[in-house]
């Protein structure tokens, strides 16, 4: 049997929180550590020939909720997460893409995603695009209106597909750690034909290992997009 393709992986990084007062620390210590797992995931990545592009969820336009000294910490930890992995971006050949509406950001955060981009944008054995202020329902409409805005009357699902912020719409696997089942308003459209893997692992604790044994469960699934197999 032909073995299933992975172009896109999709992960919703859940319970830093957990695993921080699981230790007794403060909750920013479980995001510095999935900070980590970020780069050690997108590293993996980028040496797997067959993943083209991985899609983090690293703030979504809900986390605005969360307490504004958690919020202020998030943005400094992207600020210098950014900073520092540009190594890591240069020398596993990833470029590092955005999606989301970043203009609620500061000016200087704003810019350190632009200039990322811009560093990063030859090349070409992965992209890693962090979901920033990012809504699947906003990212639709969004979509939308500018097709409307472009004198666009009736749309076709190509329409929408191809003017979404992911260059690579489909997404193939998605998982999502902490034991939590949902989808939380995350890449709405292109989770259209998924699968999904839910473990129980909080994402501080989430390894390379981890990810390799859930692709090799992946590809032994059977991908009808509702035709027979
Ligand atoms: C969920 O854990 C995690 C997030 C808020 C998103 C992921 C954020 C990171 C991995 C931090 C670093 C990100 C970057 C890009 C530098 P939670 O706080 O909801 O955990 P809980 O459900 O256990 O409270």
């Amino acid at each position: 049997m032909k073995e299933l393709a992975l172009k896109h992986l999709a992960i919703i990084m859940d319970g830093n929180g957990r695993w921080a007062k699981e230790r007794g620390l403060s909750r920013t210590k479980g995001h510095e550590k999935g900070a980590n797992v970020i780069r050690d995931i997108t590293t993996y990545c980028a040496k797997d020939p067959e993943i083209e592009s991985v899609t983090f969820y690293a703030f979504s336009t809900e986390n605005w909720k969360r307490p504004k000294l958690e919020v202020e910490f998030l943005m400094k930890l992207l600020d210098s997460y950014l900073k520092k992995e540009l190594k890591t971006y240069q020398d596993n050949g990833v470029r590092f893409q955005a999606i989301g509406d970043i203009n609620a950001f500061s000016a200087k955060l704003q810019k350190r995603i632009q200039d990322t981009q811009d560093a990063t944008k030859e090349n070409t054995n992965l992209t890693q695009m962090l979901a920033l202020n990012y809504g699947g329902r906003a990212e639709i409409i969004t979509t939308v209106n500018a097709l409307i805005a472009k004198g666009k009357m009736i749309l076709n699902e190509d329409d929408i597909s191809t003017h979404l912020q992911t260059p690579y719409s489909d997404i193939d696997l998605l998982i999502r750690t902490s034991g939590e089942e949902r989808i939380s308003n995350f890449l709405l459209w292109q989770l259209s034909y998924a699968e999904f893997y839910f473990t129980q692992t909080l994402w501080p604790d989430f390894t390379a290992k981890e990810l390799k044994d859930i692709i090799s469960q992946y590809k032994t699934r059977t991908r009808k997009f509702g035709g027979l197999a």
